[in-house]
């Protein structure tokens, strides 16, 4: 361990701080981490561990969504410019304008957004339990926003649903290429396909099995498979190689890693530490409205 992440490790403990990482951040935070998980698995966490102070090490809505489901910790993010498009790729005026066409639409919100839209979504949504919440809906009707890919996945596998897709998407999954991926596939016929269901129609549909970061790596590990192709950001091959020793992971391409979860380094882990900043901050008001929709996955998940 390096001399930035002692300091961490040390400063945490006296600060009674719980370090939380996503998979997709440098693997130098993931090692120094109390947890490392996908983002319903790090959501669950922030709230059942008792320690009062977070430090977020993700895209600055897991950290948002930390703080409105713990009004009473204090949630740190070390860099706010930790920014994921997606999450800004659909509006107010898109849900009202949807409202007004259906009496019983239901707007699901993949956590993938900012709070002012969780605001005035029904039920928020992970990448891992959103087949199991929109099946669970009364509503024949959803919009599903921002992620038009993950919606496509939903609406596969819940053909009874009327689903309405939204044009959001993440440049990083959207960008690993099919005939890449074809290509690398006849390289490695052995290799399993395993892709997160943020990539586009082409590659999900060459995928042997589709799920979030953690079952993905769930997947590879249970896999009596000796060899994976991974479609998603590379931090996951931190947990995958981890876990597996004598697997191997191969990727489509170089760019699959997310701009905006490779800012987080560990000087601003340790600054974020030292300093108590920067805290995600929520007015009151909009905290309200958009812990309901958490609150209702976290039960309809359950
Ligand atoms: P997971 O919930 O699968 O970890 O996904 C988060 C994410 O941002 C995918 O791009
Ligand atoms: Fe957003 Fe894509 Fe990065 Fe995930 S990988 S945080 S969806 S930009």
């Amino acid at each position: 361990m390096d001399k930035t992440a002692e300091e961490i490790r040390a400063l945490a403990k006296e600060k009674d701080a719980l370090i939380l990482a996503h998979y997709y951040v440098d693997e130098k935070i993931q090692e120094i981490a109390d947890f490392v998980g996908d983002s319903y698995a790090l959501a669950k966490k922030a709230i059942s561990d008792p320690r009062k102070t977070i430090v977020f090490c993700g895209v600055t809505f897991m950290g948002e969504s930390a703080s409105i489901l713990n009004p009473d910790k204090t949630v740190l993010v070390p860099d706010l410019d930790s920014v994921c498009p997606m999450a800004l790729m659909v509006n107010k005026k898109d849900i009202e304008d949807m409202r007004a066409k259906y009496d019983d639409l239901a707007v699901v919100c993949y956590i993938n957004s900012m709070a002012d839209v969780k605001a005035l979504s029904d039920v928020c949504v992970t990448s891992s339990n959103a087949l199991k919440i929109v099946k669970s809906l009364p509503n024949k009707n959803i919009f599903f926003i921002p992620d038009g890919n993950l919606g496509r996945f939903v609406a596969r596998e819940i053909p009874e649903k009327n689903i309405i897709l939204n044009k959001g998407y993440c440049h990083v999954h959207t960008e690993i290429s099919p005939k890449a991926l074809e290509a690398l596939s006849d390289e490695h016929p052995e290799a399993e396909i395993l892709a997160h269901p943020e990539c586009n129609e082409e590659v999900s549909a060459m995928a042997d099995y589709l799920g979030s970061t953690k079952e993905i790596i769930e997947y590879a590990t249970a896999s009596d498979k000796k060899e994976f192709i991974i479609c998603t950001e590379n931090g996951v091959n931190y947990e995958l190689k981890k876990q597996n020793p004598g697997k191997t992971f191969y990727y489509v391409s170089q760019n699959q890693e997310c701009p905006n979860m490779k800012r987080l380094t560990l000087q601003k882990v340790l600054n974020c530490l030292k300093t108590k900043s920067p805290e995600i901050r929520v007015s009151k008001e909009l905290r309200t409205a958009a812990l309901k929709p958490l609150e209702k996955m976290l039960e309809l998940a359950k």
